[in-house]
């Protein structure tokens, strides 16, 4: 038995109010422990923000470029990334469960590039979400598209299952090739993800208007990669995405995709992180890349 406390001499500090916190991420103050303890492994709680390293492209899209084996390209990137989205395949079968950071499960599919992508279906159970530790689920929102009404289904479902359980969902707005990508139908697709419970939101930057679209979302917002473009130019876009209010990327093609993976994930961290701006972070960039190349060559 513990050794009853007899010191007299305690100090309540009474006349200190209790300390209270308000929780860092917009639009969260008001969730649950857990679900804020989950919020803080994919958002870095000193910076508010996140890398998110995605790499759950196949499960549409098969082996895409830079994902043909996960367990070689995406692993020794896991260290420099907050969080990984990834499928419950690819999570199981490459992700070494030592891995301590955020895990974004993939929790909607169905079609295959071949067919009608907006036409998901939730793709996993809440119980399968715990098991896997997850600390949010993915749900593809297609607003504008043919299964319009259905991918909202499956987002607020996900919303009921994640909040009883105090899993994070995360509402990815999905632009078909024939929708605009402008400020107009992202803050339409981002605001109607958050009114209808989303715990976050990614979408894509836009160059015109896209404080307005993080202004008008009251949940933090990611931006996805979108297509592999010129590593100088990703972190221009992603300098100028959390400038201007997003918290954080989601980041794949763009990373993984890279000339040097490794080297694009930290100068993408000094961005999100740090507030570096596109040049010096591009300079660091090149500086890790060229270190590289040098080991190499004396390796032989
Ligand atoms: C697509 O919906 C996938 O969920 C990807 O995770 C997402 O597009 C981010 O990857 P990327 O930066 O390659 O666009």
């Amino acid at each position: 038995m513990a050794d009853a406390d007899t010191t007299s001499a305690k100090d309540y500090h009474v006349d200190i109010p209790m300390v209270s916190e308000p929780f860092f991420l917009r639009g969260s103050n008001n969730l649950d422990w857990g679900l804020k303890n989950r919020l803080a492994k994919i958002f870095n709680p000193r910076s508010g923000r996140t890398v998110m390293l995605a790499f759950d492209h196949g499960y549409f899209l098969g082996p895409t470029s830079g994902l043909e084996r996960v367990d070689l390209s995406i692993v020794p990137l896991t260290p420099y990334a907050d969080t990984l989205m990834c499928t419950r395949g690819i999570l199981r079968s490459c992700i070494p469960p030592t891995y301590t950071g955020g895990i974004v499960v993939r929790a909607s599919g169905g079609p295959s590039i071949l067919k009608e992508l907006s036409d998901e279906e939730i793709a996993m159970s809440i119980d399968e979400a715990i098991r896997l530790n997850a600390a949010a689920m993915a749900v593809q929102v297609f607003v504008g598209g043919v299964h319009e009404t259905k991918s909202i289904h499956n987002m607020t479902r996900l919303v009921d299952l994640g909040n009883a359980h105090g899993i994070a969902t995360l509402g990815v707005t999905a632009v078909g090739k024939e929708m605009a990508r402008d400020a107009k139908y992202m803050r339409l697709a981002t605001r109607m993800c958050a009114e209808l419970g989303a715990t976050y939101v990614k979408t894509y930057y836009v160059e015109d208007g896209f404080d307005t679209v993080a202004a008008a979302c009251p949940v933090p917002i990611v931006i996805a990669g979108g297509k592999k473009v010129p590593e100088a130019e990703a972190l221009t876009f992603a300098y100028k995405a959390v400038q201007e209010g997003a918290a954080g990327v989601d980041m794949g093609r763009n990373i993984f995709q890279a000339e040097h993976p490794v080297a694009m994930i930290q100068a993408v961290r000094k961005v999100v992180h740090e507030n570096c701006k596109p040049k010096p972070a591009y300079d660091f960039y090149l500086t890790l890349k060229n270190e590289k190349a040098k080991k190499a060559k004396s390796a032989r």
